[in-house]
C-alpha cells in the first residue's frame, strides 16, 4: 500500500496574507493599528489622512519617539515587538500594541511606505513594501517621528476588497475609529482629514471636556454632566448625557479601559439599564466613559483585533459603571430630580372627591388590565398562551375615537371610557412625550412613561404573588452572552421565585418553560434579557430586593414610550388611572410622573404679576 504526503508549510507571505485577514478587515482596522502605534510611541500630535474611503490611501503621521534604520526593519516582521519581551508581561502590558502583528499585516495587504526618524539622528529610513513583499529601505531626509502611507489597501485580496461599502461609508468608520481614540486620549492632538477635508480635529490639552467639545461641539458639552465615580477599585471618569442628546445608534458611545478604546456589550447594557426610563426605545445617549482599573483585573489578549478585554470580574464592572451612571442621572443638583424631589403630596393638592376616587378605584383594580404591547399605532393583541395573561391595558386597548363603536367589546373595560368626573381632562399630546392636561383649574404636564410605569409598578406589585408563573405551551429558547449566562446560573433560585423557569440547552442557551404571571409570552426573551441585566445591579440579592428588580424592570419595559402617539382615550384613561394610583406623583425609579403650572404661576413666567 502507497502513502501519500500532502501536508507542506505555507510560504511565509502566504501566511501573512491569511493572518492579516484577522487583523485588517476595513481600512478603520488599519487606521486603528497605526494611530495606536502612534500613542504607544508617545506622539503628542498625530494626524491621519484619508482618501477612497482610506482603500486609496491612509497616511497616519506622528511626533513620536521615531525608529532606528534596524528597527524599521525589523517592525514589519511578523511577531517582531518592541513592546513586551514575553508572554508574562501581557499581564501587566501598559501599551496598546503587543503582538508585533499590525505592521506586518498592513503591508501584506497594501503599497506600504513607512518613514521614520529619531530625534537624535539626523536622518531618517524609508522602508517600501507591495503586497508583503520588500522593496526598499533607504537613508532620506525626514522630520522627527513616524509616517506610514498605505495605498490600493486590498489590491492583492480580491475577496476582501468585494465586501468594501462604499467610500463614505467607509470613511464614516474611520471617523469614528478616530474619534473614540480621541476622546481615550484628551492629551494628544488628533486631526483627520478626508480627501484634503479636515474633518476632525482635538486640541490636545489633556481635558476630556475640551475634546468633547471639539468633537460634539460647545453646545452639546453643556449638555452632558461629568462622571468622577469609584467602586470597588475601579474608577470611572468622563461624560454623560442628558436623556436628550441621544441617536439612533450606539455611534455617540466610547468607553476605555486604561486608555485602550474597547466596545464591550456589557458596557453597552450596563449604560442601558441606567437610563433605561428615560429613553424612548431605540435611542442611546451620548456617554463617553474612561474606565481605569489595575492592569491585572483586565485580559486585554482576548481578540484578533484587540477591540474587546475580558475583566477578571465584569460584574463588579457593570455594577461601577451602572451605579456611575445613576449617580450623576439622580444626583440632587439635577433640575429634574429636584423637581420630582418637590412633588409629594403636599405640594399637589388637586381637589377631589375623595368618595369617588375611592369608589372608581375599587372598580379599576378589578377590570385594569394591561400588557407589553402598549403601541397605539398597533393595539395590543395579547390573545397568548394562557388565560392567566391579563389583556391590554385599559387606556391602550382603544383606538377608537369617541363615539366609535367598540371593535371588541370583551376586552373593552369599562374604563375605556373617559370617566364622568375624572380629575384630570387630557387636553393634547405634546411630542409624543407628554399628555397636557387639567383639573379646570390648573394645568398639567404629565410624562407618559413614567405615570404609565407606575400603574404597571403597582398593578405587578399587587397581583404578582411570588412564585406565580404561567406555562408556555412553546416553550421560548434564548440566547445569552457570556455575562448574561453567568447570571442565569447565578440566579437560578431567584428566578424560579419570581416564576421563571429554565433548563439550559446548549452553554449560552436556555429554553424557558415557565413565565410570571401576567407576562404576554411574546415578551419572554425581552425580558428575561432585561431581568438579568438588572439582576447585575444587585450587590446581595436577597428574594426580596430581586422581586422588586424585577416589578420595576418589567414596569419599565412594558410602559409606553416617549414616542408613542397615545389618542384621546388612552390619554384619558391614563389619566384616570393614575389619579387612582396611591403614589400617583412619582414613577417606581423617583422621577416625577407630572408638573402643575397654577394659572398664577404662568402670570408669574409672563411677567403678568
Ligand atoms: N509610529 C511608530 N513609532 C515608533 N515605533 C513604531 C511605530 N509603529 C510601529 N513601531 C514599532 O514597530 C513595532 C511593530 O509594530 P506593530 O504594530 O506591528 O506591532 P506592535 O505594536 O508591537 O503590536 P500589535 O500588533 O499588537 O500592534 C512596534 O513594536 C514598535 O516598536
Ligand atoms: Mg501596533
Amino acid at each position: 500500500m502507497t502513502t501519500s504526503t500532502i501536508i507542506a508549510l505555507l510560504d511565509d507571505q502566504s501566511i501573512n496574507k491569511i493572518a492579516a485577514g484577522e487583523v485588517i478587515d476595513r481600512p478603520s482596522s488599519v487606521v486603528k493599528e497605526l494611530v495606536e502605534n502612534s500613542l504607544d510611541a508617545g506622539a503628542r500630535r498625530i494626524e491621519v489622512e484619508i482618501s477612497a474611503g482610506g482603500v486609496g490611501k491612509i497616511v497616519v503621521r506622528d511626533d513620536g519617539c521615531g525608529m532606528s534604520a534596524t528597527d524599521v526593519k525589523m517592525a514589519v516582521l511578523r511577531h517582531a515587538t518592541s513592546k513586551i519581551r514575553s508572554a508574562d508581561e501581557l499581564v501587566t502590558v501598559g501599551s496598546l500594541g503587543f503582538r508585533g502583528e499590525a505592521l506586518p499585516s498592513i503591508a501584506s495587504v497594501s503599497r506600504f511606505q513607512l518613514i521614520s526618524r529619531q530625534p537624535a539622528v539626523t536622518f531618517g529610513t524609508r522602508l517600501e513594501m507591495s503586497g508583503g513583499q520588500l522593496l526598499d529601505v533607504l537613508e532620506c531626509g525626514a522630520e522627527i517621528g513616524t509616517v506610514v502611507m498605505v495605498g490600493d489597501l486590498f489590491f492583492n485580496t480580491p475577496a476582501r476588497l468585494k465586501f468594501m461599502k462604499t467610500p463614505a461609508a467607509e470613511s464614516a468608520h474611520i471617523h469614528d475609529a478616530v474619534v473614540r481614540l480621541a476622546i481615550s486620549r484628551p492629551d494628544v492632538t488628533f486631526r483627520l482629514s478626508n480627501n484634503d477635508r479636515i474633518t476632525l480635529h482635538t486640541p490636545g490639552t489633556g481635558r476630556l471636556s475640551d475634546t468633547l467639545s471639539a468633537l460634539y461641539g460647545p453646545d452639546t458639552l453643556q449638555l452632558l454632566y461629568p462622571v468622577d465615580y469609584q467602586q470597588d477599585g475601579i474608577r470611572i471618569t468622563g461624560y454623560a448625557a442628558r436623556p436628550t442628546v441621544r441617536k439612533g445608534s450606539r455611534q455617540w458611545q466610547s468607553f476605555s479601559v486604561n486608555r485602550r478604546v474597547i466596545g464591550s456589550r456589557m458596557l453597552n447594557r450596563a449604560v442601558d439599564n441606567a437610563y433605561q426610563s428615560l429613553l424612548p426605545v431605540g435611542s442611546y445617549p451620548l456617554v463617553a466613559l474612561q474606565l481605569h482599573l489595575a492592569p491585572q483585573l483586565v485580559d486585554v489578549n482576548v481578540h484578533p483585533q484587540k477591540a474587546e478585554v475580558k475583566f477578571q470580574d465584569e460584574r463588579a464592572v457593570f455594577r461601577a459603571v451602572h451605579s456611575a451612571l445613576k449617580e450623576v442621572l439622580l444626583s440632587s443638583d439635577r433640575p429634574a430630580a429636584a423637581v420630582a424631589a418637590a412633588f409629594d403630596h403636599t405640594v399637589y393638592r388637586p381637589q377631589y372627591d375623595v368618595a369617588f376616587v375611592q369608589e372608581t378605584t375599587a372598580v379599576t383594580q378589578a377590570t385594569l388590565e394591561f400588557s407589553t404591547t402598549v403601541s397605539a399605532d398597533d393595539p395590543a393583541d395579547s390573545s397568548g398562551e394562557s388565560p392567566e395573561i391579563l389583556p391590554a391595558p385599559s387606556f391602550f386597548t382603544d383606538n377608537r375615537e369617541p363615539g366609535q363603536p367598540a371593535l371588541n367589546q370583551e376586552r373593552t373595560p369599562v374604563v375605556n371610557q373617559p370617566a364622568a368626573g375624572s380629575c384630570l381632562k387630557a387636553l393634547t399630546q405634546y411630542a409624543r412625550c407628554y399628555i397636557l392636561a387639567t383639573d379646570g383649574e390648573d394645568l398639567y404636564i404629565v410624562d407618559q412613561h413614567a405615570a404609565h410605569e407606575r400603574l404597571l409598578f403597582d398593578l405587578l406589585t399587587q397581583k404578582q404573588a411570588p412564585s406565580a408563573f404561567q406555562t408556555l405551551l412553546i416553550p421560548r429558547v434564548v440566547d445569552l452572552d457570556p455575562l448574561e449566562v453567568q447570571a442565569a446560573e447565578t440566579y437560578v433560585q431567584e428566578l424560579a421565585g419570581l416564576g421563571f423557569v429554565y433548563d439550559w440547552v446548549g452553554p449560552a442557551s436556555v429554553r424557558i418553560a415557565e413565565l410570571p404571571t401576567h407576562i404576554p409570552p411574546e415578551e419572554a426573551e425581552a425580558l428575561f434579557h432585561q431581568i438579568l441585566s438588572s439582576a447585575l445591579t444587585l450587590k446581595t440579592p436577597d428574594p426580596e430586593s430581586f422581586r422588586q428588580l424585577w416589578i420595576e424592570t418589567a414596569a419599565c419595559h412594558m410602559a409606553v414610550r416617549a414616542g408613542q402617539y397615545l389618542n384621546q382615550p388612552q390619554m384619558q384613561g391614563l389619566l384616570d388611572d393614575l389619579m387612582k394610583a396611591e403614589r400617583p406623583y412619582t414613577c417606581p425609579h423617583g422621577r416625577p410622573t407630572l408638573i402643575r403650572f397654577s394659572e398664577k404661576d404662568l402670570a408669574r413666567l409672563f411677567k403678568r404679576l
